[in-house]
């Protein structure tokens, strides 16, 4: 369970820019339920605090993954990042949630019992609108939702947050890489001043990236994965960081990929996960890693700084 601490005022340096962080009123855990949309702000200026932090799915040690309460809960701890995953529906809405079905985290067995094994793919969006993707996590979540991208890119943008955007399993969604990139831009998100530091898209599929790049070459992407060393020179020609499990990772492998510079001509990032403890944390900060995607950003944040 996180401390309810004041708002912090943080700052970093990230990929030539600088931030400052200012959380607004955090929540506590036994209040956390319907937030609004908080008026967080993410301006300039700052000296380097710490690693990045990154809020994974949203804050969601504390609030259901990939909703726009976990988003919510995020920016009033005080973290501008937040990461998510994106899938599509079968009319070809796209949507943000992790699985590629819907069991885990919404009702869907009970609202649509025959419909196993459930897959996102297999739903429409107004079906998918119909589901509780909160209660699962807590009685007081009932109600949330799964977003779609847009409802999603909408409530990121208004609390002045920044985007690190999976594209969850592109195998599944052939194209999806093209229509994530058309709802990013309808959405103002490829406008300059958000390309030029609030937006990374990441991907487990190195084709996946490597198209993004292709598509939009002004575009910060990330790779998920830990390549082999001798392998990296590959990776630095079509993305500019890579974001490995903290358990495959050494001092030596950060510093590796650290050593190249990435597509934009900068050397190249590393941001692991998941972590969520503040001995992992502190361990992965000595490796010289450059963010900490977290599932519960205030403890990364008391370990290690960052914002
Ligand atoms: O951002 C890194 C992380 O999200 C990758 O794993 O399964 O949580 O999407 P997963
Ligand atoms: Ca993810």
């Amino acid at each position: 369970m996180y401390v309810v601490r004041p708002a912090a005022a943080a700052a970093a340096a990230f990929l030539g820019f600088t931030l400052t962080v200012l959380g607004g009123t955090v929540a506590s855990a036994a209040s956390p339920a319907r937030p609004s949309a908080p008026r967080a702000a993410a301006g300039d200026g700052g000296p380097l605090a710490g690693p990045v932090v990154y809020a994974h799915r949203g804050a969601s040690a504390y609030a259901p993954e990939n909703t726009l309460e976990a988003v919510d809960l995020a920016v009033r701890l005080g973290f501008a990042w937040v990461e998510n995953d994106v899938q599509r529906t079968k009319d070809g809405e796209l949507v943000v949630i992790h699985d590629d079905t819907l069991a885990r985290t919404t009702d869907v067995e009970q609202v649509f019992p025959d419909r196993k094994p459930w897959r996102v793919r297999d739903f429409t969006a107004a079906e998918i609108a119909r589901l509780d993707a909160g209660t699962w996590f807590g009685e007081e979540y009932a109600g949330a939702f799964v977003p779609t991208l847009r409802e999603y890119l909408d409530r990121v943008r208004r609390n002045q947050q920044r985007l690190l955007l999976e594209i969850k399993k592109p195998e599944l969604y052939p194209g999806i890489e093209e229509q994530t990139l058309k709802v990013l831009g309808e959405a103002g998100w490829l406008d300059e001043r958000y390309v030029a530091g609030r937006l990374v898209v990441q991907s487990f599929s190195t084709d996946c990236v490597r198209l993004v790049h292709r598509l939009r070459p002004d575009l910060v992407t990330a790779f998920l994965g830990t390549p082999a060393v001798a392998d990296l020179p590959k990776y630095a020609e079509f993305t500019d960081r890579i974001n490995p499990w903290h358990t495959t990772i050494s001092a030596e492998w950060v510093a590796a990929v650290h050593e190249l510079r990435g597509a934009h001509g900068k050397a190249m990032g590393v941001d692991t996960w998941i972590v969520d403890d503040a001995a992992t944390a502190r361990k992965v900060r000595d490796m010289g890693v450059d963010g900490i995607i977290t599932n519960a950003p205030d403890v990364v944040r008391e370990a290690v700084g960052g914002f």
